[in-house]
């Protein structure tokens, strides 16, 4: 395990402590997620194959008398009390997100109680990695702890989702945040994201390793893009008469392409063959087949790429580079992550294979965009 990643649930107790002079009463610890393969298939009622990893968002709190909610979170440099009653009045950022998360979480449980919490991070933010799905999983684990009243996950998923839609202004889909609190050890999430339903699949830590590259570019899924995506997929699923793009299967796309723009015909086909490869890839993990699971991470780099058109140079270049490797030099299979447009790419690569392989391909990032990637070997929650 990397240093400094096992556990920030201590440094947010000794930061609580430090700064109102006693300690927490509550703590709650949440990981992020790296989705294997499935990308943009979630909010088309898809599949998707994410893993909850050993990286993690700590809130240490305790309720107060009076004073409101007031969050510090290193991972924002930020201190404020948020405006519970009327998120909104919050100018827009972490504040009004978080404000607006426990908001519904009030209107959920019936109270909430006043809290002052602190909140430490080792997820990278805007990497693609879920840092502000598992900062709400987070806040309202918090919630919980201090009403007594528990939400079944996937309400708690749902409300976490209605959070980022309406506070941080991202029509998201419900993978990350189904990834986050459905976690478990050494395995990945075949997720359906239609009824919520999870099956875990593993991922043996002796057989493969993942390494998450951050290409160093920002996402941000705010900026309109990701909005447009989702809507171009709910235009094509109604010309098409069926409820969501995963109620197709390609034959019938192919068959019925004239209905549809060009644009449209392109997201579409990503949705519809993503789909097929997410459940491919977790039948060929259960066999351990890594070489073919890897071949299917390549076709889904190459559909977000070219139909889906939500990657960018950086990523391609990696993804390039590390198929150029190939699973002779120990790489099965290498793609973008998340929601694209900056962010990260997963390689599955062989154990043992990590640091050359991390090392020739910060090398050729090096080379070709004059910095370094950022490269994290993450394995799923401890
Ligand atoms: C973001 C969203 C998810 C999902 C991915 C793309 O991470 O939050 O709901 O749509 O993009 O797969």
């Amino acid at each position: 395990m990397e240093a400094g990643q096992a556990d920030r649930t201590e440094l947010a107790k000794e930061q609580f402590a430090g700064l109102f002079g006693k300690k927490p009463s509550v703590t709650v610890q949440v990981p992020g997620r790296v989705n294997l393969i499935g990308d943009h298939t979630d909010y088309n009622d898809g599949f998707a194959l994410p893993m909850a990893i050993n990286r993690y968002i700590s809130v240490a709190g305790a309720p107060s008398s009076g004073g409101g909610v007031r969050v510090v979170s290193e991972t924002v440099s930020g201190d404020a009390i948020l405006n519970v009653d009327t998120p909104m009045k919050h100018p827009s950022g972490w504040e009004r997100y978080a404000a607006g998360l426990l908001h519904l979480a009030r209107a959920a449980f019936g109270e909430l109680p006043d809290f002052k919490a602190v909140v430490t991070s080792s997820i990278p933010k805007g990497a693609g990695l879920s840092s502000s799905a598992a900062f709400a999983v987070a806040l309202v684990g918090m919630a919980e702890h201090l009403t007594g009243i528990s939400l079944d996950p996937i309400s708690k998923a749902r409300l976490c989702q209605k959070a980022e839609h309406i506070y941080a202004g991202v029509p998201c889909g419900i993978m990350d945040q189904l990834a986050i609190i459905n976690g478990c050890r050494d395995h990945a999430i075949l997720l359906d994201c239609r009824n919520c339903k999870s099956v875990h699949v593993p991922i043996p830590t002796d057989e493969v390793s993942l390494l998450v590259i951050d290409s160093g570019v920002e996402r941000a899924l705010s900026d309109g893009v990701y909005a447009v995506r989702r809507k171009i997929c709910e235009q094509a699923a109604d010309c098409l008469g069926v409820g969501a793009l995963r109620d197709l299967s390609l034959e019938t796309l192919n068959s019925q392409s004239d209905r549809l723009d060009d644009e449209q015909n392109r997201r579409a086909r990503h949705v519809v063959t993503e789909n097929e490869r997410v459940q491919a890839f977790a039948a060929l993990a259960r066999e351990s087949d890594w070489i073919n699971a890897g071949i299917l991470m390549r076709e889904s780099h190459v559909s977000l790429r070219d139909d889906f058109e939500v990657s960018v140079p950086e990523l391609d270049l990696l993804a390039d580079e590390a198929e150029a490797i190939g699973t002779s030099g120990g790489v099965y299979g290498c793609r973008m992550t998340g929601g694209g447009l900056g962010g990260c790419v997963i390689a599955l690569v062989k154990p043992g294979a990590e640091k050359r392989i991390s090392a020739k391909l910060a090398n050729r990032f090096d080379y070709a965009f004059g910095r370094l990637p950022t490269v994290h070997h993450v394995r799923g929650i401890e």
